[in-house]
């Protein structure tokens, strides 16, 4: 509940560089909005939508249920994936199982994804997947927001071995994914050689956890609140090093920072601050209309640059400038 709190009060950052990045408009596209194909390439994760709802809430008692079943009704009725929040509080406490349940039962033939953090195991791993019927697990990584926790993780060791054995051993897709802090071309390196199907770059610009979880602890951490590569750079961080499924998230709040992401080379955009807020402050027809909004907007954009598919829109020419033109200078990214 905290988290839900404060995600509202401190709201989505600025400064995931998208700002930075200018498409080069094509005259002749020679192409219908209706020969737009929204439909990502995501290999063994069969997505309908290049937009879904990341991870967020689950446990936390009645009205994260509610919150948890409005976000499921959305997700089956614009074909969205939708990823819970951790489980690990479910699988120790069987009591806070059906704020997670109730995902799979409004949305009984969706795509879903389970959730838990670097430390779970490859039996918490199944018990996650089994507790929703979820069709991948997301295994996020957060240790900027574990350390400006109080009662957070100290020792981040072994996170990778557990991640390959979970991904060689589970039967359904695994995706890895930050909170919010980006993940660099090292990590994504070392990520591909521990078989994932796919990463979230996650990075920084939208909800910030080490100011949520400052306003949690007396002392603040203050230099962890501008810490993280903001979402544009990691996602091109991600893509350099990963030729698997790349997810783009952080900050991310229209279909403009969307075209912008899969230019980038991202195959679907995640959005969770953003949903929350519609979510629980313009109820659910509200947000079920802003994301065939977002649909349609993906496709009237798309025409404009001659993309028919995501994956064309990795061919579109795109300027970029300002921060985001030195922090790729200075990485040696070309
Ligand atoms: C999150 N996020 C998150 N991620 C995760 O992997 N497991 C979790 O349990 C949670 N919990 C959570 C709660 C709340 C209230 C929010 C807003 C977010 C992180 C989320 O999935 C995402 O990576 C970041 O929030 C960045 O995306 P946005 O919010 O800027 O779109």
């Amino acid at each position: 509940m905290d988290h839900v709190n404060y995600a509202l009060s401190t709201g989505q950052g600025k400064g995931n560089m998208f700002d930075d990045i200018r498409f080069v408009h094509q005259a002749l596209p020679d192409l219908g909005v209706d020969d737009v194909d929204l439909c990502p390439k995501t290999g063994d994760l069969k997505l309908k939508s290049p937009v879904f709802i990341n991870a967020m809430t689950g446990g936390g008692g009645e009205r994260t249920e509610k919150w948890n079943a409005i976000l499921a009704r959305t997700a089956r009725e614009t074909g969205m994936a939708m990823a819970v929040g951790s489980q690990m509080s479910a699988l120790k406490d069987p009591s806070e199982r059906t704020s997670f349940e109730v995902v799979r039962k409004e949305n009984p033939n969706g795509v879903i994804f389970s959730n838990l953090g670097s430390e779970a195991s490859l039996e918490q791993a199944k018990q996650a997947v089994e507790m929703i019927e979820a069709d991948a697990l997301q295994i996020h990584l957060n240790v900027v927001q574990e350390l400006t926790m109080p009662e957070g993780d100290r020792d981040f060791k072994g996170a990778l071995e557990r991640i390959q054995h979970i991904s060689e051993s589970l039967n359904v897709p695994v995706i890895v994914k930050e909170t919010g802090f980006g993940i660099s071309y090292e990590t994504a390196l070392k990520l591909a050689g521990a078989s994932v199907s796919a990463i979230d770059a996650s990075g920084y610009g939208g909800t910030n956890f080490a100011k949520i979880e400052n306003e949690r602890r007396p002392r603040k951490l203050e230099y962890f609140q501008d810490w993280g590569i903001p979402t544009a750079a990691a996602i091109i961080e991600v893509r350099r090093a990963f030729g698997g499924t790349v997810f783009a998230s952080g900050g991310i709040t229209d279909a403009q920072d969307m075209v912008k992401a899969f230019l980038l080379g991202a195959d679907a955009a995640g959005l969770a601050g953003a949903f929350l807020k519609l979510a629980i402050e313009e109820g659910e027809s509200r947000l079920i209309e802003s994301v065939n909004e977002l649909h349609e907007d993906l496709a009237m954009m798309m025409t404009a640059l001659g993309a028919a598919s995501i994956q064309d829109l990795r061919n579109c020419p795109a300027v970029v400038s300002g921060n985001l033109a030195n922090y790729l200078l200075v990485r040696g990214f070309d």
